[in-house]
């Protein structure tokens, strides 16, 4: 069934587990979450971004995150907007179905250049207002997503954007983080530190100093009760990276987020783990696999049938390590 995520991230916080949001824009990746969830028993959150709105359409993602909540009834299922840009992203989502929505008010409507703190409480608040009034739920972000490496902020769609930030500006101040919640009264807050979005997060194994695990610590510890969300939240593992290079792929060596750090920031309070690029390249590597290996083969099930089960495994493991499975 359908639930909002205050709802699932209620149940999260008491049970002190976390739950992988995973963005969605075809059947195939839906159907590949939700087996996944089927076989370990997990809640799930299905995102859309503004991208997948329109590469999709509205009424086709509605009905088809319904499909899936039919064909699995056990599992509970948030359907979220991913990075909403202002009011009428955020409202136009809920009147689709959505039942929880990201108002990222970090950065201004283009979705590129880092927002006042001002107008960030502003337009979270209002469209807080307006969601709960009709009894969804709100993710808010403070804090500029980007990388402690280079200093640069990180846009939506994983390119740096302009100019050079400080680590103040990188990280979520704990402080302004009870601020912004009370002042908001938003359900979630995603938080900077040290992730950002796309493959190309680390140039190594990020340690302390590049991933700030103590920014977690830090604001949970002031604001207990808040869903804290960690975006940018891909592993790209290796064997990925290997899987689409060993088959004419052609991308750079690359690091993202251990999953044992993922296992460490939820151990601090993170609830909500955003995860698109993992499951973009599981998908692409076993796509590019069977072109590779089969060059007469030109049925798409049999590309989409391996990429299915490539996502599946990588999602099964992320429900496991997370403490997702059991929950459903
Ligand atoms: O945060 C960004 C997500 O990975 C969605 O990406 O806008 O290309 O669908 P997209
Ligand atoms: P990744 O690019 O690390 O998968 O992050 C996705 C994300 O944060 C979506 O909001
Ligand atoms: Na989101
Ligand atoms: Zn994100």
């Amino acid at each position: 069934a359908l639930i909002t995520l205050r709802q699932l991230l209620d149940h999260a916080a008491e049970n002190g587990y976390g739950v992988p949001a995973f963005n969605i824009n075809n059947m195939e990746q839906g159907l590949a979450i939700m087996r996944a969830a089927a076989a370990t028993d997990s809640p799930v959150i299905l995102q859309a971004s503004r991208g997948a709105r329109s590469y999709a359409g509205d009424i086709m993602l509605r009905h088809m995150v319904e499909a899936l909540s039919e064909m699995f009834p056990r599992n509970h299922v948030v359907l979220h907007q991913d990075h909403g840009n202002n009011d009428a992203t955020c409202l136009s989502a809920i009147r689709h179905g959505f039942t929880s929505v990201m108002m990222d008010g970090s950065l201004e409507e283009d979705m590129k250049t880092p927002a006042s703190y001002d107008y960030n409480i502003e337009i979270t608040a209002r469209v807080t207002r307006a969601a709960h009034a009709v009894g969804a739920s709100v993710e808010g972000e403070l804090g500029v997503l980007g990388s402690l490496e280079t200093g640069e902020a990180a846009a939506e769609d994983g390119s740096g954007a302009e100019g050079k930030l400080s680590h103040d500006q990188l990280l979520t101040d704990p402080d302004e983080a009870v601020d912004f919640v009370m002042r908001t009264k938003c359900d979630a807050l995603a938080i900077a530190c040290g992730t950002s979005h796309g493959a190309y997060k680390f140039t190594r194994k990020p340690d302390g100093d590049i991933l700030s695990m103590d920014t977690i610590a830090a604001i949970h510890d002031k604001l207990p009760n808040t869903h804290l969300v960690m975006h940018g939240s891909s592993s790209v593992p290796q064997y990925l990276q290997d899987l689409i290079n060993a088959n004419g792929g052609e991308m750079p060596q690359t690091y993202g987020v251990p999953v044992e750090e993922i296992e460490k920031g939820i151990r601090m309070g993170v609830r909500k783990v955003n995860i698109d690029t993992d499951c973009r390249m599981a998908m692409t590597g076993q796509f590019r696999k069977v072109a590779q290996s089969k060059p007469d083969e030109f049925d798409p099930r049999k590309f989409m049938i391996p990429a299915m089960d490539e996502i599946e495994a990588l999602c099964r493991d992320r429900f496991e390590r997370f403490g997702t499975a059991g929950r459903a």
